[in-house]
């Protein structure tokens, strides 16, 4: 048995009340119709299409490479949708397809695997997948006779008080004998409630016709949609759980699982601690042994292992094994802390290597700069490395020493093992071992703070006698 699948993504998504297709809505960084794709993806299905229709570009562009779609021009309902999508596949002789709402970020390729398996076994025209509910509210409902068969599906806006109580959901995700879907679907009207073709209404059809339909049964939290942003917020919630309790079963400890946000492309190694308050996302990875959070963001870098990171915010950084990163700094794109290295308290970097075991301990800005291992910048330190115009490079060779408070007016070179005075406005190279100093020299005025007393405590006695 061939199998063949449609997703169906052409909804807009009206009670989201947002202005982007509800599809491309993202849960753990991976937008709703993508989570469904990647549940499809581990059962065997020889060509998807997916339908799209209501933001069709945006649909289209985050859709995997390779996925095919198929344009619904008017969301004429779901029923229409699979008919738009049926068109769009190659048919052969004894097709199945597998029908998957979009909206639906939880299911599973096992999930999906049992349906198939249900229907395979079963040998009916129709399976759709349903559960049991405590609150069924908005889903169509199954409807079933005396002998326990299925009979057909009724939407929860055109229920009567009766099926309203009925507590068995349709998912929305069905497998059909291809022809007799084609068939039926030529028989849907639209008069219902919200005046669209409905896909539910294939299974009483083909019931009628003597067709066998059947459900298969599964556990609710997969089935749940997303069609409201509160229902975002709530699957957003569940997927988390999810890949926390994973990350957790591979040898990954939590301090608080609820304060963990992950996105679905993180990878984090076994032996790996991850404090309260911390969201890695944008494919961050995090090392054996590193210790991550409280309170760290992380987008798009490589956390090493052995690594501390705490209290800060990290976008495009490499931290490097055994570095040591905040409280409270700012790794910016390209800010790359190699084996050993520091970034302190109040530290920002951009654009900036720190050789091995280097440190930038307190208060500084360093950006576009290469420090040379073993290297230390003293606190306060500054690279001016903008002129309003153009950036420059600033260069601190290994075992440098950067006194506190230097300005380091690029572009410039600060030698291997030199060394700067604090407070200095450097902007000419300093040679390896030389001292560099760039500031006024201290004078001593005796006596000043004396005569300073003085004049206050008698302020009429003569100042010219003293
Ligand atoms: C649908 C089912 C309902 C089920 C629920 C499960 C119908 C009529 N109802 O309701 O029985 O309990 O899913 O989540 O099928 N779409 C299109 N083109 C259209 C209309 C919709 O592609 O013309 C897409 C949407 O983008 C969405 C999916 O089909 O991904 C389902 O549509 P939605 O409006 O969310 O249907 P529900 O009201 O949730
Ligand atoms: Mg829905």
């Amino acid at each position: 048995m061939s199998i063949k699948a449609i997703v169906l993504a052409a909804g807009a998504g009206t009670r989201m009340k947002s202005p982007y297709p509800k599809v491309v809505a993202s849960v753990a960084g991976r937008a709703l119709v993508n989570w469904v794709l990647d549940a499809l993806s581990g059962v065997d299905v020889t060509e998807t299409v997916v339908v799209v229709g209501s933001g069709a570009d945006r649909v289209q562009a985050i859709l995997p490479p390779g996925i095919r779609s198929a344009l619904q021009e008017r969301q004429l309902g779901t029923g229409h949708a699979v008919q738009v999508g049926l068109a769009s596949l190659t048919p052969s002789s004894g097709d199945h397809i597998m029908v998957l709402p979009g909206d639906t970020p939880l299911l599973t390729s096992e999930t999906l695997a049992n349906l198939l398996d249900a229907h395979r076994r079963t040998g009916s025209a129709a399976t759709c997948l349903t559960a049991k509910v405590p609150d069924p509210t908005g889903y169509g409902r199954i409807l079933r006779d005396g002998w326990d068969h299925v009979t057909g599906i009724v939407e929860h806006k055109d229920a009567t008080p009766a099926q309203l109580e009925v507590d068995e959901i349709n998912g929305g995700v069905y497998v059909f004998d291809a022809e007799l879907l084609a068939e039926a679907l030529t028989e849907v009207r639209a008069d219902n409630a919200q005046g669209e073709l409905y896909l539910t209404d294939v299974l009483a059809i083909l019931g009628v016709a003597g067709h066998s339909i059947s459900a298969h049964c599964t556990n609710a939290a997969e089935l749940a949609g997303v069609n409201s942003q509160d229902q975002l917020a709530d699957a957003a919630k569940l997927i988390r759980q999810r890949m926390n309790t994973e990350a957790m079963q591979a040898g990954v400890w939590m301090q608080d699982p609820t304060s963990v946000y992950l996105d679905a492309d993180v990878t984090i190694e076994a032996g790996a601690r991850i404090q309260a308050n911390v969201h890695l996302v944008d494919g961050t990875s995090v090392g054996a042994g590193a210790e991550v959070g409280p309170d760290v963001f992380a987008a798009g870098s490589n956390i090493g292992p052995n690594a501390k990171v705490w209290y800060s915010v990290l976008r495009g950084a490499e931290v490097g094994e055994a570095v040591e990163v905040g409280p409270f700094a700012s790794l910016r794109p390209g800010a790359v802390l190699e084996s050993g290295a520091k970034a302190g308290t109040f530290v920002e970097l951009k654009n900036t290597t720190v050789g091995p075991g280097a440190k930038v301990p307190h208060l500084a800005y360093i950006g576009d700069t290469d420090i040379g291992a073993k290297a230390n910048v003293g606190a306060g330190t500054i690279t001016c490395n903008y002129d309003g115009y153009d950036k420059f490079r600033t260069v601190i060779g290994e075992g440098a020493f950067v006194g506190s408070n230097t300005m380091l007016v690029a572009p410039v070179e600060i030698g291997k093992n030199a060394v700067t005075g604090a407070g200095s406005v450097i902007v000419d190279d300093v040679e390896e071992d030389a001292l560099g100093i760039g500031r006024s020299r201290q004078e001593n005025v005796a006596g000043y703070a004396a005569r300073r007393r003085q004049t206050a405590e008698n302020p009429l006695s003569d100042q010219s006698t003293s």
